[in-house]
C-alpha cells in the first residue's frame, strides 16, 4: 500500500511506510481512503458470492466476512469526512483481480477460496503494515483504535478464510507463494 501513496517532504512531517508525509492526518487520510474503497468492494462482492454459495460452511463465513469488511468500509469513509476530507481512491488492481475471480461463474466456491487464499497469502504479513502504522499515531487516537481494531478483524477473516480453504480440501499453498497487496 505505501507504493500507492503520495509523498511530501516536510521537516516537520510524519514518518511511515519509508516515506515523510506532510503531516499524520495527510498518511492517515492516504492510508483509510484506499481502505476504505477496498473494504466496501470487498462487502459488496463477498455478499453476492455468499448468495450463490452452494457450501452452507463457507456460506456462513462469507456473511459474515462480508459484513465486516462493509463496516469497516463506513467507518473509514465516515472518518475521512470528519477529518475534512474526501473519499478519491480508485479501486487497487489487487482488489479487481480478486473480485473478478470471486464473480467469475465458471469457477466454484472451492476454487474462488483457494484463490483468494493464495493470492492473500499470510494475514500476518498482509495487514501488519496497518498495526505498524497505527502504532506510530500520536495526534489521531481516534483513528488510531479504528485501525488496531480492523487490524483484529482483517487477521480474524484471513485465518477463517484459510482454515476454511483447509477444512474443504482446497489447495494448500506455501508461503513462498504469497503475494504481498494493499488491505
Ligand atoms: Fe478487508
Amino acid at each position: 500500500m505505501a507504493s500507492h501513496m503520495s509523498t511530501e517532504s516536510d521537516a516537520g512531517g510524519f514518518a511511515a511506510f519509508g516515506m515523510n508525509f506532510a503531516s499524520e492526518r495527510e498518511a492517515i487520510i492516504g492510508l483509510i481512503d484506499k481502505i476504505q474503497v477496498a473494504e466496501a468492494c470487498a462487502g459488496v462482492a463477498l455478499s453476492s458470492w455468499a448468495e450463490t454459495c452452494q457450501i452452507p460452511a463457507l456460506r456462513g463465513g462469507l456473511r459474515m466476512i462480508a459484513e465486516r469488511e462493509a463496516f469497516h468500509g463506513r467507518i473509514f469513509s465516515q472518518r475521512i469526512r470528519d477529518l475534512g476530507a474526501e473519499c478519491q481512491a480508485p479501486l487497487d488492481r489487487f482488489s479487481i483481480e480478486s473480485e473478478a475471480c470471486i464473480a467469475d461463474p465458471n469457477l466454484t466456491d472451492l476454487e474462488k477460496l483457494t484463490s483468494l487464499v493464495e493470492r492473500n497469502g499470510d494475514p500476518e504479513t498482509l495487514i501488519s503494515p496497518v498495526l505498524a502504522f497505527a502504532e506510530l499515531l500520536t495526534e489521531d487516537l481516534e483513528t488510531k483504535e479504528a485501525l488496531k481494531l480492523y487490524y483484529a478483524d482483517e487477521i480474524s477473516s484471513g485465518n477463517w478464510l484459510r482454515d476454511m480453504c483447509r477444512t474443504l480440501g482446497g489447495k494448500q499453498q506455501s508461503a513462498s507463494d504469497t503475494i504481498p497487496h494493499a488491505a
